[in-house]
């Protein structure tokens, strides 16, 4: 009966007109017309995106070009730099980039600043450090005079891709669409990475192959060697107050550059769906080809677990429950910072996650399992994994000396990935026939200061001290801080992005109920990747690079 373009006279007289007098009809039919101004609204904020939005759909899509002038700018500037982008299905299967890029990477270094760099973000990069290739994606199998647990725990290394971190995929998700949509000009725009580290740096090394100006935002008390490789690589540093949990400050920065910077573009990765679509697509096929390369006539997938900074690449769950529909999918925290369990914040040394909030493109419905790690956990057995000592015992105690050479490519937040894999297993009853693929998104590589910290702090490490780690922090890991969501637990998590994206930072109520009442919202998200690869074929073709 009623429209959304009926005005409140029209309420008005329909309700005397119906005999609707009574205060309840009246309060019913004004309920109706404040739902038809919102809805109207709405209509009206769609046309404001600059994104093209789906039928019924409020969430904006990045599919088409916004502006050909930008574009054919971008296009001209690449054919001059001789920049030629990857598509999404190179980056999850290099055997489909062009022999003569494969060629000239031979002699190219993985972590050059050369613009076919951006052709080994993948996890298939041969491991080494000079003119490598690719293959199977790079992973390690645990083994159980490790973990002390019958399942079986993979863990994908991260170290393997230019800048010693995955999270160059993630800020690739979040740049390439803007560039082939010619919503970024890279002769004018300078792109923004907020965050508390590796997206970072990343994204700084991602603008520097695609010839764009990077400023990096990252709170001041991150490790050394983030700061000094960000500086190095001729990005601007801004260093914000705090520590790795202090994300509200880098976002108070992002708005005061939007508001006084007009040639920056923030790509803020808590809320760009191309980061976890990039994890959707890459990540996820990836591990899935791990899972095929390690499974035996009796195994399953059975979890699938990943810390959540931007929750982008526990994304890749949301790939890998279209195949193993019975996967469990874990989102690990610090115990120290554990919002996801508890609400709750705090400062945490698990440098890369944990930010006292829920990102905005995280899809808590796919998540079955949260865990709180403790941080002191992850420092103790950084030590076990990389000190001289920590090795002797190991190896004493039954670890081969292949993976003891391995466990270097682990960094904290890998760490507690495994300690979360643990819990997972211990609580769920797992066997030798269970799976479960977790990510070491970095390696120790970036916290030679922190285990110098360490030792300036507890003295020399000793045999002893790599027994003790051993015993309590890994065998001695249960199944408690830790949380089999329900429903209405998935359901108070994803609300609570309220206080954080509608508050705070300015994101329509409407967008957050579709998040999740639309059940299809979730796969046209990640659906994405697929238009822009047209999109990038179409722009390398124009800048006729692959001819
Ligand atoms: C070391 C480390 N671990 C884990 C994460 C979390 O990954 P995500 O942001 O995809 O949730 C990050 C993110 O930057 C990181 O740097």
């Amino acid at each position: 009966m009623f429209t959304n373009h009926i005005d409140s006279t029209e309420y008005y007289s329909l309700a005397v007109n119906t005999k609707i007098v009574n205060h309840k009809s009246l309060i019913l039919v004004l309920k109706s017309f404040i739902t038809s101004i919102t809805k109207q609204k709405i209509n009206q904020s769609n046309r404001e995106y600059p994104t093209s939005r789906k039928p019924n759909s409020m969430i904006p899509f990045t599919d088409k070009v916004v502006d050909s002038e930008v574009l054919q700018k971008a296009i001209d500037r690449y054919r001059e730099k001789g920049v030629i982008l990857p598509t999404f299905a190179q980056m999850q299967n290099p055997e489909l980039v062009p022999d003569k890029i494969k060629e000239k990477l031979k002699t190219i270094g993985l972590w050059d600043l050369h613009p076919l760099n951006l052709f080994r973000i993948t996890w298939k990069n041969e491991p080494k450090a000079l003119g490598g290739l690719y293959g199977k994606p790079n992973y390690i199998e645990l083994p159980k005079a490790l973990t002390g647990i019958d399942a079986r725990i993979v863990v994908m290394l991260g170290k393997w891709f230019p800048t010693g971190a995955h999270k160059v995929g993630a800020a690739y998700g979040c740049l390439a669409p803007r560039i082939i949509t010619g919503q970024f000009d890279p002769s004018y725009h300078k792109a923004v990475w907020p965050s508390t580290g590796n997206y970072c740096r990343g994204g700084a090394f991602d603008s520097y192959l695609m010839d764009v100006t990077a400023v990096a935002i990252l709170p001041e008390e991150m490790s050394k060697e983030r700061f000094s490789w960000l500086r190095e690589i001729g990005a601007e540093v801004i260093a914000t107050p705090g520590c790795e949990s202090n994300v509200k400050e880098i976002y108070d920065k992002c708005w005061e550059i939007k508001r006084t910077r007009k040639d920056c573009m923030v790509f803020n990765q808590f809320e760009e769906f191309g980061n976890s679509c990039w994890h959707y697509e890459v990540t996820g096929h990836a591990v899935e080809e791990v899972y095929k390369d390690v499974a035996g006539k009796d195994s399953q997938m059975s979890a699938y677990i990943s810390a959540t900074g931007s929750a982008g690449t526990i994304a890749a769950g949301d790939y890998l429950r279209t195949k193993f529909p019975h996967l469990k999918v874990v989102a690990s925290e610090a115990l120290q910072c554990p919002t996801l369990l508890r609400n709750g914040f705090g400062g945490h040394r698990i440098e890369g996650i944990g930010d006292k909030h829920v990102p905005w493109i995280h899809n808590v419905k796919n998540t079955n399992v949260v865990t709180a790690i403790d941080d002191e956990y992850c420092m103790r057995l950084l030590r076990l994994f990389n000190e001289k000592e920590g090795h002797e015992y190991l190896a004493a105690n039954g670890v081969d000396r292949e993976t003891l050479a391995k466990l270097d490519m682990i960094g904290i937040s890998g760490i507690g990935n495994i300690l979360s894999a643990i819990k997972t297993a211990k609580h769920f009853d797992m066997t030798a026939d269970d799976v479960i693929i977790t990510i070491a998104t970095d390696s120790a590589e970036m916290y030679g200061s922190r285990l110098e910290e360490l030792t300036a702090d507890r003295g020399k490490y000793t045999v002893l001290q790599a027994a003790k780690d051993h015993e309590k922090c890994m065998f001695g890991t249960t199944p408690d801080y830790m949380k089999d969501l329900t429903y209405d637990d998935q359901k108070a998590i994803h609300n609570l992005k309220y206080f954080t994206w509608i508050e705070q930072q300015e994101k329509d109520v409407e967008d957050l109920r579709q998040l999740w009442d639309d059940r299809h919202i979730w796969p046209k998200i990640f659906s994405q990747p697929a238009r822009w690869d047209e999109m990038i074929n179409e722009f390398n073709d124009r800048t006729g690079l692959l001819k």
